[in-house]
Protein backbone atom coordinates (compact mmCIF):
# COMPACT_ATOMS: atom_id res chain seq x y z
CA UNK A 1 0.00 0.00 0.00
CA UNK A 2 2.99 2.30 0.72
CA UNK A 3 2.64 2.82 -2.95
CA UNK A 4 -0.81 3.37 -3.67
CA UNK A 5 -0.28 6.10 -1.02
CA UNK A 6 2.58 8.04 -2.85
CA UNK A 7 0.47 7.77 -5.91
CA UNK A 8 -2.39 9.17 -3.99
CA UNK A 9 -0.34 12.43 -3.13
CA UNK A 10 1.44 12.63 -6.35
CA UNK A 11 -0.82 11.51 -9.38
CA UNK A 12 -2.94 14.56 -8.86
CA UNK A 13 0.07 17.10 -9.34
CA UNK A 14 2.44 14.59 -11.45
CA UNK A 15 0.76 12.88 -13.80
CA UNK A 16 -0.49 14.82 -16.51
CA UNK A 17 0.46 12.64 -19.73
CA UNK A 18 -1.14 9.32 -18.53
CA UNK A 19 -4.38 9.82 -18.54
CA UNK A 20 -5.32 7.91 -15.60
CA UNK A 21 -2.79 4.96 -15.75
CA UNK A 22 -0.43 5.46 -12.79
CA UNK A 23 -3.56 5.82 -10.70
CA UNK A 24 -5.56 3.29 -11.82
CA UNK A 25 -2.75 0.90 -12.51
CA UNK A 26 -0.90 1.44 -8.67
CA UNK A 27 -4.45 1.37 -6.86
CA UNK A 28 -4.88 -2.28 -8.85
CA UNK A 29 -1.23 -3.46 -8.00
CA UNK A 30 -1.84 -2.24 -4.45
CA UNK A 31 -2.10 -5.10 -2.10
CA UNK A 32 -0.19 -7.42 -4.76
CA UNK A 33 3.09 -9.04 -3.62
CA UNK A 34 5.96 -7.26 -6.25
CA UNK A 35 6.41 -11.07 -8.28
CA UNK A 36 2.53 -10.78 -9.07
CA UNK A 37 2.12 -7.23 -10.38
CA UNK A 38 3.22 -7.84 -14.15
CA UNK A 39 2.39 -11.19 -15.37
CA UNK A 40 5.78 -12.80 -16.58
CA UNK A 41 7.61 -11.56 -13.51
CA UNK A 42 9.93 -14.34 -13.21
CA UNK A 43 11.06 -14.96 -17.12
CA UNK A 44 11.42 -10.92 -17.22
CA UNK A 45 13.92 -11.19 -14.32
CA UNK A 46 15.65 -14.41 -15.73
CA UNK A 47 15.95 -13.21 -19.35
CA UNK A 48 17.24 -9.84 -17.07
CA UNK A 49 19.65 -12.10 -15.51
CA UNK A 50 21.04 -13.73 -18.22
CA UNK A 51 21.93 -10.59 -20.16
CA UNK A 52 23.40 -9.11 -16.90
CA UNK A 53 25.89 -11.63 -16.26
CA UNK A 54 26.84 -11.55 -20.08
CA UNK A 55 27.43 -7.22 -19.91
CA UNK A 56 29.37 -7.36 -16.29
CA UNK A 57 31.70 -9.07 -18.03
CA UNK A 58 32.46 -6.44 -20.86
CA UNK A 59 31.16 -3.32 -19.17
CA UNK A 60 31.90 -1.47 -15.39
CA UNK A 61 29.37 -0.20 -14.24
CA UNK A 62 26.73 -1.85 -16.50
CA UNK A 63 24.65 1.15 -17.76
CA UNK A 64 20.92 0.13 -17.72
CA UNK A 65 17.85 2.35 -18.87
CA UNK A 66 14.27 1.39 -17.64
CA UNK A 67 11.58 2.81 -20.22
CA UNK A 68 8.72 3.64 -18.87
CA UNK A 69 7.37 2.19 -15.13
CA UNK A 70 4.01 1.79 -13.21
CA UNK A 71 6.05 1.66 -10.20
CA UNK A 72 8.74 0.11 -8.19
CA UNK A 73 8.28 -3.25 -9.69
CA UNK A 74 10.61 -3.37 -12.53
CA UNK A 75 13.58 -1.77 -10.77
CA UNK A 76 13.08 -4.34 -7.81
CA UNK A 77 12.99 -7.29 -10.60
CA UNK A 78 16.36 -5.63 -11.82
CA UNK A 79 18.08 -5.58 -8.45
CA UNK A 80 16.97 -8.57 -7.94
CA UNK A 81 18.16 -10.22 -11.04
CA UNK A 82 21.66 -8.14 -10.49
CA UNK A 83 21.66 -10.02 -7.36
CA UNK A 84 20.86 -13.55 -8.22
CA UNK A 85 24.07 -12.69 -10.86
CA UNK A 86 26.59 -11.10 -8.51
CA UNK A 87 25.30 -10.45 -5.30
CA UNK A 88 24.04 -7.46 -3.15
CA UNK A 89 27.42 -5.71 -4.50
CA UNK A 90 26.90 -5.65 -8.24
CA UNK A 91 23.43 -4.32 -7.64
CA UNK A 92 24.23 -1.72 -6.14
CA UNK A 93 27.15 -1.06 -8.87
CA UNK A 94 24.42 -0.64 -11.87
CA UNK A 95 24.15 2.85 -13.17
CA UNK A 96 20.37 2.63 -13.72
CA UNK A 97 18.44 5.39 -15.26
CA UNK A 98 14.55 5.32 -15.39
CA UNK A 99 12.95 7.44 -18.22
CA UNK A 100 9.12 8.09 -17.78
CA UNK A 101 7.03 10.86 -19.43
CA UNK A 102 4.76 11.08 -16.04
CA UNK A 103 6.51 12.23 -12.79
CA UNK A 104 4.34 10.14 -10.53
CA UNK A 105 6.35 6.51 -11.02
CA UNK A 106 9.50 8.28 -11.00
CA UNK A 107 9.16 9.87 -7.44
CA UNK A 108 8.31 6.57 -5.91
CA UNK A 109 11.17 5.11 -7.78
CA UNK A 110 13.19 7.89 -6.08
CA UNK A 111 11.80 7.12 -2.60
CA UNK A 112 12.13 3.70 -2.79
CA UNK A 113 15.83 4.20 -4.28
CA UNK A 114 15.97 6.69 -0.70
CA UNK A 115 15.16 3.76 1.47
CA UNK A 116 17.45 1.14 0.30
CA UNK A 117 20.44 4.12 -0.24
CA UNK A 118 20.59 3.22 -3.84
CA UNK A 119 22.09 5.28 -6.78
CA UNK A 120 19.17 5.74 -9.36
CA UNK A 121 18.82 8.62 -11.96
CA UNK A 122 15.65 9.59 -12.92
CA UNK A 123 14.54 11.59 -16.19
CA UNK A 124 10.66 12.73 -17.30
CA UNK A 125 11.08 12.86 -21.01
CA UNK A 126 9.21 11.42 -23.96
CA UNK A 127 11.46 8.38 -24.63
CA UNK A 128 10.90 9.23 -28.92
CA UNK A 129 12.90 12.81 -28.07
CA UNK A 130 15.43 11.78 -25.68
CA UNK A 131 19.00 10.99 -26.37
CA UNK A 132 21.06 9.71 -23.52
CA UNK A 133 24.38 11.25 -22.99
CA UNK A 134 26.57 7.59 -23.02
CA UNK A 135 25.40 4.34 -25.25
CA UNK A 136 23.43 1.67 -22.90
CA UNK A 137 24.05 -1.90 -22.33
CA UNK A 138 20.53 -3.00 -21.44
CA UNK A 139 17.29 -1.54 -22.08
CA UNK A 140 13.88 -2.90 -20.08
CA UNK A 141 11.07 -2.02 -21.39
CA UNK A 142 7.39 -3.98 -20.11
CA UNK A 143 4.56 -3.40 -21.70
CA UNK A 144 5.36 0.24 -23.11
CA UNK A 145 4.92 -0.16 -26.95
CA UNK A 146 0.86 -0.39 -26.53
CA UNK A 147 1.56 3.39 -25.23
CA UNK A 148 3.34 4.29 -28.60
CA UNK A 149 0.42 5.31 -31.46
CA UNK A 150 1.22 2.14 -34.45
CA UNK A 151 2.07 4.49 -37.05
CA UNK A 152 5.32 5.07 -34.73
CA UNK A 153 5.70 2.30 -32.97
CA UNK A 154 8.87 1.08 -35.26
CA UNK A 155 10.73 4.42 -35.41
CA UNK A 156 10.30 4.86 -31.78
CA UNK A 157 11.97 1.26 -31.53
CA UNK A 158 14.38 2.49 -34.06
CA UNK A 159 15.17 5.00 -31.89
CA UNK A 160 16.03 3.39 -28.63
CA UNK A 161 17.60 0.42 -30.34
CA UNK A 162 20.35 3.07 -31.31
CA UNK A 163 21.16 4.14 -27.79
CA UNK A 164 22.62 0.80 -27.30
CA UNK A 165 26.22 -0.35 -26.99
CA UNK A 166 27.19 -2.68 -29.96
CA UNK A 167 27.04 -5.58 -27.59
CA UNK A 168 23.77 -4.39 -25.56
CA UNK A 169 20.19 -5.98 -25.41
CA UNK A 170 16.71 -4.54 -25.24
CA UNK A 171 13.98 -6.57 -23.45
CA UNK A 172 11.12 -6.06 -24.30
CA UNK A 173 7.82 -7.77 -23.21
CA UNK A 174 4.37 -7.54 -24.87
CA UNK A 175 0.77 -8.88 -24.37
CA UNK A 176 -0.12 -11.33 -27.22
CA UNK A 177 -2.46 -13.51 -27.36
CA UNK A 178 -6.15 -13.21 -26.98
CA UNK A 179 -7.84 -10.77 -24.95
CA UNK A 180 -9.75 -11.98 -21.93
CA UNK A 181 -11.81 -11.14 -18.98
CA UNK A 182 -13.64 -8.40 -20.78
CA UNK A 183 -16.65 -9.74 -18.56
CA UNK A 184 -14.60 -9.53 -15.32
CA UNK A 185 -13.42 -4.97 -16.53
CA UNK A 186 -16.20 -4.40 -13.96
CA UNK A 187 -14.78 -6.73 -11.15
CA UNK A 188 -11.30 -5.01 -12.03
CA UNK A 189 -12.19 -1.68 -11.59
CA UNK A 190 -13.80 -2.45 -8.55
CA UNK A 191 -11.02 -3.84 -6.70
CA UNK A 192 -8.91 -0.67 -7.86
CA UNK A 193 -11.36 1.13 -6.48
CA UNK A 194 -11.97 -0.55 -3.27
CA UNK A 195 -8.06 0.12 -2.53
CA UNK A 196 -8.47 3.80 -3.75
CA UNK A 197 -11.13 3.89 -1.22
CA UNK A 198 -9.17 2.17 1.72
CA UNK A 199 -5.94 4.81 0.45
CA UNK A 200 -8.17 7.76 1.14
CA UNK A 201 -9.78 6.66 4.28
CA UNK A 202 -6.81 6.71 5.57
CA UNK A 203 -5.15 10.02 4.12
CA UNK A 204 -6.08 13.33 5.94
CA UNK A 205 -6.59 16.83 3.61
CA UNK A 206 -8.88 15.20 1.01
CA UNK A 207 -12.51 16.54 0.50
CA UNK A 208 -15.12 14.88 -0.94
CA UNK A 209 -14.41 16.64 -4.31
CA UNK A 210 -10.69 15.86 -4.76
CA UNK A 211 -12.09 12.10 -3.84
CA UNK A 212 -14.78 12.19 -6.54
CA UNK A 213 -12.30 13.17 -9.28
CA UNK A 214 -9.33 10.58 -7.90
CA UNK A 215 -12.19 8.16 -8.86
CA UNK A 216 -13.70 9.47 -11.79
CA UNK A 217 -9.92 9.50 -13.28
CA UNK A 218 -9.27 6.00 -12.28
CA UNK A 219 -12.68 4.76 -14.01
CA UNK A 220 -10.98 6.55 -17.00
CA UNK A 221 -7.60 4.65 -16.45
CA UNK A 222 -8.89 1.56 -16.14
CA UNK A 223 -10.92 1.95 -19.58
CA UNK A 224 -8.29 3.56 -21.58
CA UNK A 225 -6.34 0.46 -20.34
CA UNK A 226 -8.60 -1.86 -21.49
CA UNK A 227 -8.90 -0.79 -24.83
CA UNK A 228 -4.81 -0.92 -25.79
CA UNK A 229 -5.29 -2.69 -29.22
CA UNK A 230 -3.22 -6.19 -29.41
CA UNK A 231 0.31 -5.86 -30.73
CA UNK A 232 0.67 -9.09 -32.52
CA UNK A 233 -1.18 -11.95 -33.46
CA UNK A 234 1.59 -14.25 -33.51
CA UNK A 235 5.27 -14.64 -32.76
CA UNK A 236 6.22 -14.73 -36.60
CA UNK A 237 4.76 -11.34 -36.29
CA UNK A 238 6.41 -9.54 -32.85
CA UNK A 239 9.46 -11.18 -34.62
CA UNK A 240 9.37 -9.45 -37.76
CA UNK A 241 8.42 -6.16 -35.92
CA UNK A 242 11.55 -6.36 -34.07
CA UNK A 243 13.65 -7.02 -37.35
CA UNK A 244 12.09 -4.28 -38.92
CA UNK A 245 13.72 -1.89 -36.35
CA UNK A 246 16.97 -3.07 -37.11
CA UNK A 247 17.26 -5.33 -34.06
CA UNK A 248 18.25 -8.63 -34.27
CA UNK A 249 16.27 -11.38 -32.04
CA UNK A 250 18.05 -13.05 -29.59
CA UNK A 251 15.81 -14.64 -28.51
CA UNK A 252 11.41 -14.82 -28.19
CA UNK A 253 9.55 -16.47 -25.55
CA UNK A 254 6.00 -17.02 -26.21
CA UNK A 255 4.75 -17.34 -22.53
CA UNK A 256 0.89 -18.35 -21.52
CA UNK A 257 0.30 -16.09 -19.13
CA UNK A 258 -4.21 -17.00 -19.33
CA UNK A 259 -4.10 -19.10 -16.26
CA UNK A 260 -2.19 -16.47 -13.92
CA UNK A 261 -4.66 -14.43 -12.06
CA UNK A 262 -4.73 -11.56 -9.71
CA UNK A 263 -6.76 -11.78 -7.16
CA UNK A 264 -8.96 -14.16 -8.93
CA UNK A 265 -9.45 -12.47 -11.65
CA UNK A 266 -7.93 -13.25 -15.55
CA UNK A 267 -5.10 -11.26 -16.74
CA UNK A 268 -5.94 -9.20 -19.67
CA UNK A 269 -4.01 -11.56 -22.42
CA UNK A 270 -3.35 -14.95 -22.52
CA UNK A 271 0.53 -14.82 -23.51
CA UNK A 272 3.35 -11.95 -23.59
CA UNK A 273 5.88 -12.12 -26.17
CA UNK A 274 9.57 -11.50 -24.12
CA UNK A 275 12.00 -10.18 -26.94
CA UNK A 276 15.45 -10.28 -26.48
CA UNK A 277 17.24 -8.05 -28.99
CA UNK A 278 20.60 -6.44 -29.86
CA UNK A 279 21.10 -4.04 -32.59
CA UNK A 280 21.53 -5.73 -36.25
C1 LIG B 1 2.61 -0.30 -19.12
S1 LIG B 1 3.61 0.92 -18.37
C2 LIG B 1 5.06 0.00 -18.24
C3 LIG B 1 5.20 -0.46 -16.92
C4 LIG B 1 5.44 -1.91 -16.65
N1 LIG B 1 4.45 -2.77 -17.25
C5 LIG B 1 5.46 -2.03 -15.18
O1 LIG B 1 4.79 -2.85 -14.64
O2 LIG B 1 6.17 -1.26 -14.53
C6 LIG B 1 4.04 2.01 -19.62
C7 LIG B 1 4.79 3.24 -19.06
O3 LIG B 1 5.45 3.86 -20.13
C8 LIG B 1 5.30 5.26 -20.02
N2 LIG B 1 5.42 5.80 -21.37
C9 LIG B 1 4.62 5.53 -22.42
N3 LIG B 1 5.08 6.16 -23.53
C10 LIG B 1 6.20 6.83 -23.15
C11 LIG B 1 7.13 7.67 -23.85
N4 LIG B 1 6.98 7.96 -25.14
N5 LIG B 1 8.15 8.20 -23.15
C12 LIG B 1 8.30 7.93 -21.83
N6 LIG B 1 7.46 7.14 -21.12
C13 LIG B 1 6.42 6.60 -21.78
C14 LIG B 1 3.93 5.45 -19.39
O4 LIG B 1 3.83 6.69 -18.73
C15 LIG B 1 3.89 4.26 -18.43
O5 LIG B 1 4.40 4.59 -17.17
Amino acid sequence: MANAEMCLQLAPRHCTACHGFHLSAIMRRATLPIDQRIGDFAEFQAATSQVLAQARSTSNPVRVIIGGTTDTGLYAGLLNAAVTVGGPGFARSLDVTIIDRCQTPLEICNSYARENDLHLTTIRADMAEFQPDAPVGLILMHGVLSFIPLTKRLSFLRHLGAWLTPDGRVISSTQMGHRRGTTEREARVDQALQNLKTVLADSTGMDRTESELLERQLKEGMLARSQHANLFNTEEDAIKFYENADLTVVSFTCIETGKRTIHGLERRYTQRGLAVCSRS
